[in-house]
């Protein structure tokens, strides 16, 4: 399982910009759109993974003697949102890595390229994880069992933790930035 975890402590932070007007950083604010949709599909399998942790069998052996067809179930179903989930973000780091990033830095400063270049090493991070996360939803299509369960319940665990960190840190310290060079 990959390991790698982002440093909170080692990130840079962006200068300040003087003079943003209120809609200009409203217009910033259109990234933490963006990520809120993708949280709530992060929020919408730890629902399901929810539902599989309350319905798991409690002995082995009963797991064993009765199939379980709605267990089995809910592993593929697990499976399919992560793949699918795994493709939004691909999408979403694509755009900002070919569209909104190299406008950034064009832009503005040394402070705001140094930033863009942290996000896009956390970019990296993330990556990795999205490509472990949809080799295991692969396999979980092929066959659902409990060890693949588990196994992608933690690559899943992982990537939320990560991911929910990094949305936090690009909205903070892009939002005035945005809002005075994307669009304007
Ligand atoms: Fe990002
Ligand atoms: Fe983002």
């Amino acid at each position: 399982m990959t390991t790698t975890l982002i440093d909170e402590s080692t990130r840079p932070k962006a200068p300040r910009i003087e003079g943003v007007t209120p809609s200009q950083r409203a217009g910033g604010r259109h990234l933490a759109e963006f990520h809120r949709m993708h949280l709530q599909q992060f929020d919408q399998i730890r629902a399901l993974i929810d539902r599989i942790e309350a319905g798991e069998p409690v002995a082995d052996q009963l797991a064993a003697a009765i199939p379980d067809m709605t267990v089995a179930r809910n592993y593929r179903l697990f499976g399919a949102l992560c793949g699918r989930e795994c493709q939004w973000l691909t999408f979403h780091h694509d755009a900002e890595e070919s569209e909104l990033f190299p406008l950034l830095k064009a832009r503005g400063g040394e402070g705001l390229r140094r930033v863009v270049e942290r996000l896009i090493e956390e970019h990296r991070v993330v990556h990795a994880l999205l490509v472990e996360l949809q080799t295991r939803a692969e396999a979980m299509a092929v066959s659902a069992d409990s060890e693949r369960y588990e196994g992608m319940k933690a690559t899943f665990d992982a990537l939320d933790r990560v991911i929910r960190s990094h949305f936090k840190y690009e909205e903070a310290e892009l939002e005035e930035a945005m809002g005075l060079y994307w669009g304007g």
